[in-house]
């Protein structure tokens, strides 16, 4: 088949994301005003190695947040944003913490997930994640279309936990990174094949 977005797929469920897929997750943690706020976002990926950079971006808005959602909201008030890498054990806690609460209203307590307070920012991330970056923003471009905002930051603190380092290697097989598919699924790291490029 063949279709051009705007005059729809046909099917019964929008295949585009499930098409860009597998995607990482990016779990978002900021800090606002209103207090701290804790978000899964998997239009997320690392855009640059020097300094190294990530975007995520955010889709649709709450009617409590002005055209947007909590995560945007915060981080424009606070400059900083912090990435939770979530790990296959955390699926669930990830999960709770995407419910659309009310501004203010705390994910890290409805999720059940441990805060810690980052080294480098003034901002809150998940304790015990297999790595966390902390991010200052650099930029936060409107894109087409109504609330589809992307959130470019810096990162300028990284946290690796003990037991995903093995030799010197950040070792994803030792806790199976989660990505999310389209529709409901998700699939998770589970076996690892390597390719030297054709220079090296
Ligand atoms: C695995 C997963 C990935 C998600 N990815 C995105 C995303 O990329 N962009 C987005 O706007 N919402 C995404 N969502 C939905 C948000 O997590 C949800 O709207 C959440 O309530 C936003 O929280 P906030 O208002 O506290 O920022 C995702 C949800 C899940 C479970």
């Amino acid at each position: 088949m063949f279709y051009r977005p705007e005059d729809g797929h046909g099917l019964p469920h929008n295949p585009f994301n499930a098409i860009v897929a597998p995607r990482p997750i990016g779990w978002i943690s900021t800090r606002g005003s209103l207090g701290d706020n804790l978000a899964p976002y998997s239009f997320f990926n690392a855009v640059a190695y020097v300094p190294p950079q990530v975007m995520f971006a955010s889709t649709s808005s709450k009617p409590d947040r002005d055209g947007t959602k909590d995560s945007v909201a915060q981080l424009r008030e606070s400059g900083v944003f912090c990435v939770n890498i979530v790990e296959y054990a955390m699926r669930d806690a990830m999960n709770a913490s995407s419910a659309a609460l009310a501004a203010g209203e705390d994910e890290f307590g409805v999720a059940g997930v441990e805060k810690v307070q980052c080294e480098t920012i003034d901002c809150p991330r998940v304790g015990g994640t297999p790595a966390a970056l902390e991010c200052r923003v650099t930029q936060v471009v409107e894109l087409p279309g109504e609330a589809n905002i992307a959130v470019f930051g810096e990162v300028t603190g990284v946290h690796i936990r003990d037991d995903a380092l093995s030799d010197g290697i950040f070792d994803v097989m030792s806790f199976g990174p989660m990505a999310r598919l389209g529709y409901k699924d998700y699939t998770r790291v589970e076996n690892l094949f390597s390719l030297a490029r054709p220079d090296e």
